[in-house]
């Protein structure tokens, strides 16, 4: 059954205080939860409605020291407690529940991982460890002790400061936390296992001492310096850039193998999965070097974007989540580089968010309606979200938003709130109207842009004609025009920025220009144009939207060549590729010879030439020469064939290769540095240099494949040696399981490692892999229990075009196979994994009909989770 955003009602009683006391044990772990509840209604008492689950066991249950007895309460099959007869005022409430953390495969409330005890409570996992209110907007102060066995779990950790802690007798040991920040329940922590600790401080811009602690598991403690300076950079940057400091003496981050996202911002105690902490340089690629940082960002940062400030209800998660992950890009951007960062960031949007958008799930960043919150943790509340927060920045400046910011913490420190709250801050904080701009919040569906521009040689005026639509998308058939910050630059013949004046603006415009679109359609004069223009749009990605222009192939060329806004230089290059395999797609279909445009050539081929200067971007670069992949183009085309786009991505891939297989293979030995560096110029050079072995490996050459295996016995860090290896298994050739097996043999201790390595057979489009795949299942090291290693190995097999998509259908059994399998282990990970069919109707009829075959299966099945049963069906609809 969905929940309704327009169902909202506060809560009938809130919760003042919540002192839990936990007894870990080996079969059973108990829970005693004494809250003290106060009304929060007018007239007699109503019924209070606790939510729990069917994993737990309810043992004891008293008001006011009193045991009440069983016909003052009903037990819900469905998990829910209700108790009937309260008194009127407040009172206190003890609930005792029985836990088997240890059976707990689901990763939500208590669990353990790898022998230690855990928990993760967003977004409902505080309801299987007591019954409890489970909602954001009933915020509490806890306590939190804890009795554990002392030499197994040596560690015992909770929110807040420690406030005491000793030994009892049976070797047992206690600790008692104290949290003095009121919380919603999902932000709840307790850790109780044997972990090594790395520490760390930081001065505080109020001169406090803040403890920075990692616990990790004693064979990773080597691991745990990168994130550790992560943190700090945060703490500073956040001081920094928003003047938000620290507020309290201690801040934990606890690493766990077995974890269903990223990581969580418990307060001062978040809790991360493995791969978002740990890292060494033998171990651990650039890229992921960069997620650490920005994770480690992200939950910090929450803080106080989600902590001090949080949701008053979970269909408000973007106010959290949207403005955090802007938060961190800005974080990232400022850390490394900007364009890079931005052109990454559109990079994962179009391929990620865009499908979402246009697809059986589409919602808006804030949905009306959901069963299981799980499933709302997506792209669209996330990136989409973070494109949102983006726009109120870019239409009120740097300064403003920073205004909007402050006056949201005046007003909402320490409350539970909705992004209308947020709106309203920045709306008043800058004195200015943003009534439209909630469209962002309601209305789903990635607007179209179209530009059309005009120069008129005898008024000296440029006009750009602007027209936007939103698609229908389920549930939401008509759309209403969106407020669309579009920012644009003029570019001389000469390639640089003409300062441009807007028609009606008294003061001369500066050199980039945002303009406010507020109509279905709309002009905007430029004047004293003293020359055509060439247009930059939608400079930096200023608005979420697809874009089509009258630009031409000289104009996107010219771009590419001359933009001062390197997201735009990036952009026109995707652009000229985008149309090129969209031609080549209909030359495909027309079964006429495919020609690479000998114009877009030459402009990449100056790309190629520029890596050899001296002051060489490297890094952009290899943005620019990556070209898009079937995910964006998918969105391009009225139906997918995978195999045509899998065939055109290749040709353009293999004709580039050819074309310029001398300049590559100079610009990667040039790169290729004698030793590893962690600067950026470093990096920068590994980024490109392995692109132009990526790019080499297309040819499938016996020489290349040497050079791969290699480099990958040579490689002194991990980012080589995955991107050796990689190339590699891009192609049949015999050596790719002579450096797989190499590889296993190096890294067979290391299961983080050991994840790429699952990822990279299962992502192979050698003929027959779903067999390996298979195979690999029955691995000693591969853990249906861990998702980490389900997402390697099954999500990294459904991005292989050619065996997923394999015609007879066989890829699609097998994904739905396990996600039944999984389903009983791990909704949540299921849930994941089944999204992998959901956008079947946009497939040609062969694949579409198999495809829904599977989810027809799915849905069909007995016992599904909720999770399962809602993307499946939805994507039935
Ligand atoms: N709040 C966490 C983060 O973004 C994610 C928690 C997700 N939990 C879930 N059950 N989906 O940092
Ligand atoms: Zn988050």
């Amino acid at each position: 059954t969905p929940i309704y955003l327009k169902d909202y009602a506060a809560p009938s009683y809130l919760v003042e205080t919540l002192d839990l006391d936990f007894d870990l044990g080996e079969e059973t772990s108990k829970c005693r939860a004494v809250s003290k509840i106060v009304p929060n209604y007018e007239g007699s008492p109503p019924t209070l409605e606790l939510d729990g689950d069917a994993s737990m066991v309810l043992a004891g249950i008293s008001i006011d020291g009193k045991e009440i007895s069983a016909d003052k309460y009903e037990l819900k099959s469905s998990g829910e407690l209700r108790i009937l007869d309260l008194p009127a005022g407040s009172f206190t409430l003890e609930i005792v529940t029985d836990l088997e953390p240890q059976n707990n495969t689901a990763l939500e409330g208590l669990y353990k991982s790898s022998g230690n005890f855990c928990t993760q409570c967003e977004a409902n996992g505080f309801r299987r460890i007591t019954f409890f209110q489970d909602r954001p907007d009933v915020m509490a102060k806890y306590t939190t002790r804890i009795t554990a066995d002392k030499a197994k779990y040596p560690v015992l950790l909770s929110n807040g400061n420690l406030m005491d802690s000793g030994d009892l007798s049976d070797g047992k040991h206690f600790a008692l936390w104290e949290d003095p920040w009121v919380k919603p329940c999902y932000l709840f922590a307790l850790v109780a296992g044997d972990l090594a600790l790395i520490e760390d401080s930081f001065t505080a811009a109020d001169g406090r001492d803040i403890a920075l602690k990692i616990w990790v598991e004693e064979h990773n403690a080597h691991k745990a310096d990168f994130a550790m300076e992560s943190l700090k950079a945060s703490m500073k940057w956040d001081e920094d850039v928003y003047g938000l400091v620290y507020d309290l003496d201690l801040f934990n981050i606890v690493a766990v193998d077995d974890f269903n996202m990223g990581a969580m911002e418990n307060k001062s105690l978040n809790v991360f999965n493995s791969r978002a902490v740990l890292a060494s340089p033998d171990t651990a690629t650039d890229a992921e070097y960069n997620f650490i940082e920005r994770v480690v960002a992200h939950e910090y940062f929450h803080n106080y974007t989600g902590n001090r400030v949080t949701c008053r209800d979970w269909f408000q998660l973007s106010l959290k989540e949207g403005l955090t992950v802007f938060r961190d890009q800005q974080f990232s951007a400022d850390m490394n580089s900007e364009g890079v960062k931005r052109i990454a960031d559109v990079a994962g949007l179009r391929a990620g968010q865009f499908p979402q958008d246009s697809g059986p799930m589409a919602h808006p960043i804030r949905p009306d309606s959901y069963i299981k919150m799980d499933n709302f943790y997506t792209v669209t509340v996330y990136s989409k979200g973070a494109e949102v927060v983006r726009m109120y920045q870019t239409l009120l400046g740097k300064e403003g938003f920073r205004k909007g910011m402050d006056l949201y913490f005046e007003r909402h420190d320490g409350q539970a709130v909705t992004c209308d709250d947020f709106l309203n801050a920045m709306a008043d904080a800058n004195d200015t109207d943003l009534e439209q701009f909630k469209l962002w919040y309601s209305q789903a569906g990635t607007p179209e842009l179209t530009v059309a521009t005009e120069y008129n040689a005898e008024a000296h005026t440029f006009t750009i004609k602007c027209k936007q639509s939103v698609p229908p998308t389920p549930g939401q058939p008509d759309k209403l025009p969106m407020l669309l910050p579009i920012t644009v630059g003029l570019l001389g013949a000469d390639g640089a920025d003409m300062p441009a004046t807007l028609k009606g603006m008294e003061q001369p415009g500066g050199t980039s220009t945002v303009l406010r679109m507020t109509e279905a359609e709309q002009e905007f004069v430029f004047v004293d144009v003293p020359e055509r223009p060439v247009a930059s749009l939608l400079r930096g990605f200023s608005a979420p939207v697809k874009l089509a222009t009258d630009l031409s192939q000289e104009d996107l060329i010219f771009l590419l060549a001359n933009d001062s806004d390197d997201f735009n230089r990036w952009d026109a290059a995707q652009t000229l590729l985008r149309d090129m395999q969209l031609r080549l797609l209909a030359a495909r279909q027309a079964e006429e010879e495919l020609v690479f445009d000998s114009n877009i050539l030459e402009a990449l081929g100056n790309v190629v030439a520029d890596a050899s200067k001296e002051d060489a971007d490297l890094a952009f670069i290899a943005c620019v020469l990556t070209f898009p992949g079937s995910a964006v183009l998918s969105e391009l085309v009225p139906e997918v064939d995978p195999m045509a786009i899998y065939d055109v991505c290749k040709f353009v891939q293999t004709h580039f290769a050819a074309s310029f297989k001398d300049e590559l293979t100079a610009i990667m030995h040039a790169n290729t540095e004698a030793e590893y560096g962690t600067e950026k110029a470093s990096r920068a050079k590994r980024s490109l240099k392995n692109l132009c072995l990526s790019y080499l490996s297309s040819l499938e050459e016996p020489a290349t494949a040497e050079e791969a295996l290699a480099r990958c016995q040579a490689a002194d860090n991990m980012t080589d040696q995955v991107a050796a290896l990689s190339a590699l298994c891009s192609w049949d050739t015999p050596l790719a399981e002579v450096g797989l097996n190499e590889f296993y043999e190096q890294w067979s201790k290391d299961s983080l490692v050991l994840i790429k390595w699952f990822s990279l057979q299962a992502g192979r489009p050698t003929p027959g892999n779903l067999e390996k795949v298979k195979a690999l299942l029955d691995h000693p090291d591969f853990k249906i229990t861990n998702p980490n290693t389900c997402s390697a190995l099954i999500g990294g097999f459904a991005s292989s075009t050619p065996n997923f998509h394999a015609a007879d259908g066989s890829g699609y059994d097998f994904l739905a196979e396990m996600v039944l399998k999984l389903d009983a282990i791990n909704p949540q990970v299921a849930a994941r994994l089944v999204s992998g069919l959901s956008r079947w109707r946009k497939y040609e009829p062969v694949r579409r009909e198999l495809m829904k075959a599977q989810l027809e299966r799915v849905a069909a099945s007995e016992g599904l989770s909720p999770n399962v049963l809602e993307i499946a069906s939805k994507s039935l609809a």
